[in-house]
């Protein structure tokens, strides 16, 4: 199979190109603008796999786009090329405008015009659960594939944009493609700006974590792995012109989730005090999400995937290797000072 993997240098992206690479008949392109939060060192091991190559480029550059599309002609695109920190798109929201959407249109647009090249060709589009908006509280249904789009923040809105014209591109021009949309990712190598490393990092240096308002905001999580591999399995396996969520079924409230990375300190690297302490709150970020949850199972009955319950082993190993990567950690903080 000939695979772009667009966002290769990001955090799930990379992951994405490891397991790809782990079948010898994929040959990998990968398409990155390698912006402040890329991680190229992420992809040190397969630098020199004869089956990947890298090609620095912003997707709004269209006419090398074009050239790459046709020169190469891939089976399959895995689009995860995007601006992805909410924070970052309240204060500067242009950029996820750029990339997010106008992005999208370009690499669709680029698919199409090259179309009676491209063999077998699906183009899979990585997006959020966060597209739904926002649940009132705990009882309330998961969101399905049929539930409306209520974006909140200029994030969300940016990606809700990028699977709708993705969606018209299927019903308008039969473009083959399917939209996944999957709830917070954790794992190795995400990006210390991003909550669960930033909890790690602040207890490593003893410094305070700031929690949003109460910190009773619920999130579903999914180890980074699980999710590479899904959307793997759904090349192969998903329906053209469908959407699936792609869930965990593990979900916790945010102050809850950095307790339990406080209790590892307090029992690994035990001080004085609690790591509870260093847990400040500070004022909630706007449009703050309640809660995010997906009923997945229109994937689990594709895919056959039954509840894993592997987070606490999979969160634990994650907190140990960020230990291990402190020095990591410190370099990307200082890029992104
Ligand atoms: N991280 C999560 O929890 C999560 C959950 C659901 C969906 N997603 C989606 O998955 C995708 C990947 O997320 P991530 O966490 O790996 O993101 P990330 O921020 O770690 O990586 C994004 C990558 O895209 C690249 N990029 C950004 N704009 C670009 C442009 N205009 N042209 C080319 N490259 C560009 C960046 O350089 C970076 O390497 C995103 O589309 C995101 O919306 C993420």
């Amino acid at each position: 199979m000939k695979i772009i993997v667009t966002g290769g240098c990001g955090f799930i992206g990379s992951h994405l190109i490891k397991e790809l690479l782990k079948e010898k008949k994929n040959k990998i392109i990968n398409l990155d603008a390698k912006t402040y939060c890329s991680m190229p060192e992420s992809l040190h091991d397969i630098k020199k796999n004869r089956n990947y190559s890298f090609v620095k480029i912003n997707l709004n550059n269209s006419k090398k786009l074009d050239n790459i599309i046709y020169n190469f002609r891939p089976n399959i695109i895995f689009h995860l090329a995007a601006e992805s920190h909410v924070d970052n798109s309240i204060k500067k929201p242009d950029s996820f405008i750029n990339s997010n959407v106008l992005g999208t249109y370009n690499i669709l647009n680029s698919c199409q015009k090259n179309i009676k090249y491209l063999k077998k060709f699906k183009f899979i589009h990585i997006s959020t659960d966060e597209v739904y908006g926002s649940l009132k509280n705990k009882k309330i249904k998961s969101f399905t594939e049929e539930s409306k789009f209520f974006p909140n923040s200029p994030y969300s809105a940016s990606k809700a944009s990028s699977d709708l014209i993705v969606r018209a591109w299927n019903k308008t021009y039969n473009l083959p493609v399917i939209i996944t949309n999957c709830v917070n990712n954790f794992g190795e190598w995400q990006f210390p700006e991003k909550l669960i490393p930033v909890v790690i990092y602040s207890c490593l240096k003893n410094k305070k974590i700031p929690v949003y308002g109460l910190g009773k905001n619920i999130r579903e999580w999914i180890y980074v792995k699980d999710h590479v591999n899904i959307l793997i399995q759904l090349s192969k396996k998903g329906k053209i012109g469908a959407t699936y969520n792609i869930g965990s079924g593990y979900e916790i409230n945010n102050i809850q989730l950095i307790k339990k990375i406080c209790k590892f300190f307090d029992k690994n690297y035990s001080k004085k005090s609690s790591y509870n302490n260093l847990i400040s709150f500070v004022k909630d970020r706007p449009g703050h999400d309640f809660r995010y949850s997906l009923n997945s199972n229109k994937i689990n009955k594709l895919l056959n995937l039954s509840k894993n319950n592997n987070f606490e082993y999979y969160f634990e190993k994650t907190i140990k290797w960020y230990i291990q990567n402190l020095d990591w950690m410190e370099k990307k903080i200082q890029i992104n000072k």
